[in-house]
């Protein structure tokens, strides 16, 4: 028996404006984008913001439905999104910013498992990392450097040969 490990590399900033600034202007997006989210049922708002090999950036936002399986992540709006509008242009980077109106959110909501896996769709497609950066409505900032360090083992496309 052998036993391997996997780790991943968690890059954590103490705030906003402690990022790069093209990092902060895509997660300045996001939150923007949250605002407009339409989450009636949880009261937990989600923006995501898409920034494209082209400089493009596709924004997305939770969007949910009185059957509540029929809703869908602010992140797989914003990456369908930029498939649909933008196919075959990488994606460089999401941020995502999360907020409740019940409570103060101080850490970052990491990406679900579905979005994880609709992200990794693109990012083996276009076989370069996607930067991901997360955010609560306050707060630190955590940036992992490709989906993949959240997905380990991942089921992608090379299995259906
Ligand atoms: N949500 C997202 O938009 N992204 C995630 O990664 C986690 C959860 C949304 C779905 C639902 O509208 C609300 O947050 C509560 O789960």
């Amino acid at each position: 028996m052998e036993k391997l490990s996997i780790s991943f590399d968690l890059y954590t900033y103490e705030s906003l404006v402690k990022l790069p600034l093209e990092d902060q202007s895509l997660l300045q997006k996001a939150i923007k984008s949250r605002n407009k989210a339409y989450a009636p049922y949880s009261s937990f708002k989600v923006g995501a913001a898409v920034l494209l090999e082209n400089g493009e950036v596709v924004l997305g936002n939770n969007q949910e439905n009185a059957s509540y399986p029929s809703g869908l992540c602010a992140e797989r709006v914003a990456v369908f999104q930029a498939g649909a509008c933008f196919p075959g242009i990488a994606i460089k980077a999401i941020a995502i910013s999360a907020a409740s109106e019940l409570y103060i959110l101080n850490k970052p909501a990491a990406p679900c498992g579905n979005c994880r896996q609709s992200i990794a769709e693109y990012e083996h497609k276009q076989k370069s990392p996607i930067r991901i950066l997360m955010m609560g409505s306050t707060g630190p900032v955590y940036k992992i450097n490709s989906l993949a360090d959240i997905l380990p083992l991942g089921f992608e496309s090379s299995y259906l040969k």
